[in-house]
């Protein structure tokens, strides 16, 4: 079972490294693009301008600053997103169920006070960057990192948040703990033939549809690809069929 009947509707195109203008013009290329992620690059470059036009543009707009800081400025952070029109936005879930809870709650206020939908706000558990050995001894870590994504995800949930971001070789498993429409969104995506870049430990984006990721964010497979009105083509056919 999936989410969402339109394959647009599962994949994010992020726009990286890119300035605000080159960002609003590529998604202009793409046909059929629904989502965009505005991660922290963009964001700072751009600030709320650049989700305003690109939300202008009929674009629902993942924005990926995953904020963590004390209750009150999560909240404030959360309201302000949500009245610019984020759809997606991105906390760390160790910022405590107290942060989260505040931050829901500004989030609705916020997309109140804009006349707009509220937007659903995902959980980070532990960033895939960390290895398990320096994550145990520089932060003195004696659980093994998957027991705390676990833990982690369970306290997203119970706060009332509407899913997660997690590595494709996580999602089979908060999957099983967690059933949509809980979120599971992944990025670490490689369409068959795309060069990994820096990402290790990818998956295809049917594979992670199929182990339960209910969006993908996919970043260079696209945008540095040579033709990436096909390459968007292709990964949405792709998506079509599984
Ligand atoms: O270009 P690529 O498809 O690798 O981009 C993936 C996107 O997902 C980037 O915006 C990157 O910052 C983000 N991301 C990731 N791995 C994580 C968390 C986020 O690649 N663990």
């Amino acid at each position: 079972m999936t989410l969402f009947a339109h394959p647009a509707e599962k994949l994010i195109v992020a726009l990286d490294g890119m300035k605000p203008s080159q960002a609003v013009q590529f998604t202009s290329q793409l046909s059929g693009l629904r989502w965009v992620k505005v991660g922290l690059e963009l964001f700072v470059l751009g600030g709320p301008q650049v989700v305003i036009e690109l939300r202008d543009r009929g674009l629902r707009v993942f924005l990926d600053l995953k904020l963590h800081d004390i209750p009150a400025t999560m909240a404030g952070a959360c309201r302000r997103a949500a009245s610019i029109g984020a759809d997606l936005i991105t906390l760390h879930a160790c910022a405590g169920s107290k942060a989260l809870l505040a931050a829901r709650l500004a989030a609705v206020q916020g997309a109140e006070e804009a006349g707009i939908p509220p937007p659903t706000l995902l959980g980070v558990t532990v960033l895939t960057s960390w290895e398990p050995k320096p994550y145990a001894k520089e932060l003195s870590m004696s659980q093994p990192i998957n027991e705390r994504v676990e833990g982690l995800a369970n306290m997203v949930a119970s706060a009332g948040l509407g899913g997660c971001v997690c590595s494709p070789l996580e999602v089979a498993n908060l999957r099983k703990l967690h059933s949509l429409p809980f979120e599971l969104v992944t990025p670490g995506i490689r369409p068959k033939g795309s060069p990994l870049n820096d990402q290790e430990r990818v998956m295809s984006p049917c594979d992670a549809i199929q182990a339960g990721a209910s969006r993908l964010v996919v970043g260079r497979p696209i945008t540095c690809a040579v033709d990436p009105v096909e390459a968007f083509s292709q990964c949405c056919r792709e998506l079509e069929r599984c």
